[in-house]
This record gives structure tokens, C-alpha cells and sequence, in this order.
């Protein structure tokens, strides 16, 4: 019984591994479902129960993120990543900082086969479609609907 528990630690061990330098387009959307991406990046993906439309794929959002920093929304990435090569996206993500609630820190923390992963991933993708809207300045009143995030109640300081 041990011994079997060795046996299959060691034997996912090596799958693991494996599945870790694999650069692949299902590879991608493995890393973008655990890493949210679609959470945002996908309308409607969250509300579907984790079912990602392919027509929508990562195209971005018209929905905004409104909180002290403005009004920010999820970019079209596919428009983004149609930019800039394989190496270039590696790079581009080494060095990312965005506004909230992006979690670009996430990008950093990737591997290189990781973010390509993602990238062919993103690629396999169809038409690119629609740019999101643009960033609004705080104090300035957004065109669509937005989110915003506040905590119903402050805490005391
Ligand atoms: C909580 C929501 C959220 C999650 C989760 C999220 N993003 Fe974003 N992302 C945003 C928003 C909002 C922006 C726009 C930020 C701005 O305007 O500064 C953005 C911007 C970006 C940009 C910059 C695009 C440009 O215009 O240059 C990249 C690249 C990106 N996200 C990739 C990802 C990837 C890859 C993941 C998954 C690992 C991810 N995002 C997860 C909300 C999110």
C-alpha cells in the first residue's frame, strides 16, 4: 500500500514535469482557465459556470472596473497579442503593470512555456472583433455599465 503511494507519487511526479514543458495551444487554456484570465477577459464566462464561449474567448470586456483608479476594462486580448511575437509577449509580460484589478503580478510569477502556452492559445482563437472601451479617468462618467468596487463599509482606521 506504501509502497504503491511511492509508486504513483513518483509517476505523477514525472507526468508533471512533463505537462510542465509542454508548450501547447490546450496547454493555454489550461493556464488561462487557473489563472482567471477568461474570469474577466471572457463576457459572460463566470455567469456560464466556467463554460468559455469560443466566439468570445479572451475578446475582452464591455463591462467596466470602477474604483479609485477610474473606470478600467478587461482588454481584447486577442487584439493585444496580435501585436507582438511569441519572445516579444514573454518580455511584454516580464515587465506588465497595469491598473486594478488586473492581477499582473500573476504574469510575472508565469514560466516562459507558460506565457506561450498562452499565447498560441490566444492565437488559435478566431477574429480578434472589437477593441474594448477605453480607460475613464476617476470622476469622469463611463459610457457603459460598470462594477464598482467599494466595501460597503469602511473600516476604521
Ligand atoms: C479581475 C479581473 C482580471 C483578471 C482575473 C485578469 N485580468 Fe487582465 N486586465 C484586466 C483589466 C481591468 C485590464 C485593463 C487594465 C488597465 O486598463 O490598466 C487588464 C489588462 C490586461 C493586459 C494588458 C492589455 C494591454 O492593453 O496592454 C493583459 C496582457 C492582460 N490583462 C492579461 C491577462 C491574463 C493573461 C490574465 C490571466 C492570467 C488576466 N489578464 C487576468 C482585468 C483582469
Amino acid at each position: 500500500m506504501f509502497r504503491t503511494g511511492i509508486l504513483f507519487g513518483l509517476v505523477f511526479f514525472a507526468s508533471a514535469a512533463i505537462a510542465a514543458d509542454d508548450v501547447s495551444v490546450e496547454e493555454g487554456l489550461r493556464i488561462a482557465t487557473i489563472g482567471g484570465c477568461h474570469d474577466c477577459h471572457t463576457d459572460g464566462f463566470a455567469a456560464s459556470g466556467g463554460q468559455v464561449d469560443p466566439e468570445k474567448a479572451l475578446r475582452g470586456s464591455q463591462v467596466g472596473f470602477q474604483g479609485p483608479w477610474g473606470t478600467t476594462y478587461p482588454a481584447n486580448l486577442r487584439i493585444v497579442l496580435s501585436k507582438m511575437g511569441e519572445d516579444e509577449f514573454v518580455r511584454y509580460s516580464r515587465e506588465i503593470k497595469t491598473r486594478p484589478p488586473m492581477p499582473w503580478f500573476g504574469l510575472h510569477a508565469m514560466t516562459d512555456n507558460e506565457l506561450k502556452s498562452f499565447y498560441r492559445y490566444v492565437k488559435s482563437l478566431g477574429e480578434p472583433g472589437a477593441l474594448a472601451p477605453d480607460y475613464v479617468k476617476p470622476g469622469e462618467a463611463p459610457k457603459t455599465p460598470f462594477i464598482v468596487f467599494a466595501p460597503p463599509q469602511m473600516p476604521a482606521q
